[in-house]
């Protein structure tokens, strides 16, 4: 079984990822958030410094891109290859109108031939390898049936699916009877995305799917990221233990960056919305929130956290 990390834009950071490979297990794969390009054509800076070897020293990552043509592919493709990855990701599930609008992230699943036309160029030129991680469709989940026994025609090293179409943003559930449908039109090594929160969804969703050997997880890791561990290794914190690891996840992630950005104010928006996941996880983490939201300096903010976990 593999348990891989999602790429979570602006959360699964390098900071987030070497602060979990330090205080977590389980993560066997980690996939760092899309490289995009700027209107002239270069990419942008923070995915670009994001996979940085030298900020993912101990990690397996894979660089994910958004791309519409063969010449934006290329420009990022090169870039990761450059660095010294063999893998590429593409991301065909970002779900957002201003994004599918221009045929990118889930807007080109409802024009299939547009995709293999994409395809057929690409991959003959193409020397790493190339993955997909994809909704079921743009407006319905209905749209993969179509490409994805097409997609068994090309040398894809992976098919990662986000079992909802894109037009449901994160709302409503996941269609495991379409997901059910896809492990039989696909020869690809496939992975299951979407709404793992609880080591019983997960048995849930095994059972169900007995040939699935991948597994993705976003938003329940950074709300427990202790999850990856109690699935693959049924290691269940007692409270105590795992409050203690959230303050040395803190840590962590609050020296990776004050040492990018010595801005204390950076570093106080970041470590705000990552404990606005982080405190779900506990009993008081709507009290703990709440002042850690109201904090007005890092110092401030670390001192709640050590009050509310240390305590
Ligand atoms: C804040 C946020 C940012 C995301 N950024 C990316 C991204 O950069 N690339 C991507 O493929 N998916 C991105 N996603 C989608 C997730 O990778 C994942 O497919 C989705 O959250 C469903 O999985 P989950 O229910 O385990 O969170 C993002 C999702 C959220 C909520």
């Amino acid at each position: 079984m593999q348990l891989a990390l999602a790429p979570l834009q602006t959360y699964t950071d390098y900071h987030f990822r070497n602060a979990h490979i330090a205080i977590f297990k389980g993560v066997d794969k980690f996939y760092a958030p899309y490289l995009k390009l700027n209107n002239d054509g270069t990419i942008k800076n923070a995915p670009k410094i994001d996979i940085l070897p030298e900020n993912n020293p101990r990690i397996n990552i894979i660089p994910q891109l958004m791309a519409c043509s063969e010449q934006e592919f290329f420009t990022m493709s090169d870039y990761i290859e450059d660095l010294g990855y063999s893998e590429v990701n593409w991301n065909m599930g970002c779900p957002y109108p201003m994004v599918t609008n221009r045929n990118l992230g889930a807007g080109i699943l409802n024009k299939p031939s547009d995709l293999f036309k994409l395809f057929d160029t690409i991959f003959p030129k193409l020397k790493i390898g190339l993955g997909v991680k994809m909704r079921m469709g743009l407006e319905s989940t209905a749209e993969i049936l179509e490409i994805l026994p097409r997609l068994n025609d090309y040398p894809l090293t992976e098919i990662i699916i986000h079992a909802r179409y894109a037009k449901q943003l994160y709302n409503g559930g996941c269609d495991h009877e379409r997901f059910m449908e896809c492990i039989s039109l696909t020869n690809h090594s496939l992975t299951y995305n979407g709404d793992i929160t609880t080591n019983e969804e997960f048995d849930f969703l095994r059972t169900k799917f007995s040939t699935v050997q991948s597994w993705m997880i976003g938003r329940g890791a950074m709300v427990n990221p202790g999850l990856f561990e109690e699935i693959k290794f049924g290691t269940i914190d007692s409270g105590d233990v795992y409050r203690n690891k959230l303050m040395l996840l803190s840590e962590h992630l609050t020296n990776s960056l004050l040492n990018c950005n010595p801005d204390r104010g950076y570093a106080l928006s970041k470590m705000k919305s990552y404990w606005e996941y982080l405190s779900e996880s506990l009993s008081d983490g709507n009290q703990l929130y709440r002042k850690v939201k109201k904090a007005k300096d890092i110092t401030e903010l670390t001192d709640h956290l050590q009050y509310f976990l240390l305590d």
